[in-house]
């Protein structure tokens, strides 16, 4: 127990000294001893982003370090991958979403969430941006290409994107998301793969709660690099993208 808190205290006090501190070996090897308390540090690390302590560029910055401080494997393990597997369900398009009950065990801000995406060869998470929160997705099992948006603005009926990323990304790899930046993602299944999801939601609580909001980012860029990308409905989405 007394060893339990000591870790836990030395990945607090590394979140709190902001982004930098927390590729360290030690981090790595702590989180190999005890991938639960990582999980519960991801949590804590949304808590702090919530109360203002870190920005959402931090949040960043200091969540893929974090979480990358696991194996895939050993997230998997912790998560109990296989038992939520069993619960996936088969979908014509996109993908299969399943809460991860871990979640309930630990301490947690109102709006953060864990979720497990299973994906067959060739869906795709349509692409998509996000309101008042952040979100990282580390992959489990699989072959994915990744792309993201920097979202500039909403006008009516659409949003006014930058391309920032298109990578492919494998087992370990880690993507994140905020409103600050890459807000707008999409996630498409080389192969057959698992994609877990931690996110820290309701940053700003005096904010209405807004769903993720589908878009068509393939429109051609314009000369100053932008595109203008419509929104569009979850079924238009996932008939277009899925
Ligand atoms: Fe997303």
């Amino acid at each position: 127990m007394v060893l339990s808190f000591s870790r836990r205290t030395f990945v607090d006090r590394a979140l709190a000294l902001g982004a930098i501190a927390l590729s360290s070996r030690s981090l790595t090897a702590f989180a190999q001893s005890n991938p639960t308390s990582t999980i519960a540090s991801a949590l804590r690390l949304g808590r702090r982003l919530r109360r203002g302590d870190i920005t959402q560029i931090q949040w960043q910055d200091s969540i893929g370090p974090l979480m990358q401080s696991l194996t895939a494997d050993e997230l998997s393990d912790a998560v109990g991958l296989e038992a939520l597997r069993r619960r996936a369900r088969q979908v014509p398009r996109g993908m299969s979403m399943v809460p991860v009950p871990l979640l309930d065990t630990l301490d947690h801000d109102d709006g953060a969430a864990m979720r497990v995406f299973f994906f067959r060869a060739g869906r795709t998470d349509p692409p998509h941006c996000h309101f008042n929160s952040v979100t990282a997705h580390m992959v489990l099992s699989g072959r994915f290409r990744v792309r993201h948006w920097d979202r500039l603005r909403e006008e009516p009926g659409r949003f006014v994107l930058r391309p920032t990323r298109d990578r492919r990304i494998g087992p370990g790899d880690l993507t994140s998301i905020s409103e600050q930046r890459e807000n707008a993602h999409w996630h498409e299944a080389l192969t057959d793969g698992v994609l877990i999801d931690i996110e820290q939601g309701r940053l700003d609580p005096s904010r209405p709660p807004r769903s993720r909001q589908m878009l068509d980012p393939t429109t051609p860029p314009r000369r100053d690099g932008t595109i203008v990308a419509p929104a569009l409905t979850v079924p238009q989405a996932l008939r277009r993208f899925g």
